[in-house]
């Protein structure tokens, strides 16, 4: 079965987005995001990285789709003309990873699961989804959208080699970065 990792920044009171954006800006962290979900040792195969319509809308017109990865966005109410062609438009998750696993397989390294808060949520509980790389934002910040409840069956491991450890930080605001796994 294909399975697939989530990423994730969190802040202390469970926040991700305000306004259809990110509640802070950390130029490092989004360099953490765009390192891991781009990470591959086989460069002839590309990652994945699977989004709902509002996350993908949220990134900037002239950085998306994201660069060097397959992406693809959930949604029941777009049509593929509503985005760029080489965006792969599905109604759902498990709907996305079949047409993934049945038909392009062979070309993907990791599938990255990058938000928002139904795909967090729908995707944690799938017995697909193998670790959950959270970055936890050690400050509260005002958010609309909200990190669903980790499932209990998702213990803290050893971070890998690329994952720097221990407590960074930028503009004064603390951050660490945590991997989960089933
Ligand atoms: N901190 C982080 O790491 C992080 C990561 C990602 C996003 N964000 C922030 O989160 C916000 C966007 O997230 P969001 O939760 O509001 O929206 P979202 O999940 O990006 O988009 C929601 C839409 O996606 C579609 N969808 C497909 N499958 C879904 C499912 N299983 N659950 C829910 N929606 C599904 C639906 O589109 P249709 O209505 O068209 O069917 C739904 O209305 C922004 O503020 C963004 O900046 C933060």
């Amino acid at each position: 079965m294909l399975k697939f990792n989530l990423i994730a920044a969190v802040c202390k009171n469970s926040g991700i987005g305000l306004n259809g954006d990110l509640p802070w800006c950390l130029k490092s962290e989004y360099e953490y995001f765009t390192l891991t979900t781009k990470r591959r040792r086989d460069t002839t195969k590309q990652n994945v990285v699977i989004m709902g319509r509002l996350t993908y809308f949220s990134i900037p017109v002239h950085e998306r789709p994201l660069e060097e990865r397959i992406n693809v966005v959930l949604s029941s109410t777009l049509l593929p003309m509503d985005l760029p062609k080489n965006v792969l438009l599905f109604p759902n998750l498990e709907i996305a990873m079949k047409h993934l696993e049945y038909n392009i397989r062979k070309q993907i390294e990791t599938v990255w699961i990058v938000g928002g808060s139904g795909v967090y949520k729908e995707a944690m509980a799938s017995q697909r989804c193998h670790r959950l790389y959270i970055t936890q934002i050690k400050q509260e910040f005002k958010c609309d959208v909200f990190f669903p409840p980790i499932p209990n069956c998702f213990k803290e491991i050893d971070p890998d080699p690329e994952t720097p450890s221990g407590i960074q930080e930028e503009h004064g605001v603390q951050y660490e970065f945590k991997i989960l796994q089933k």
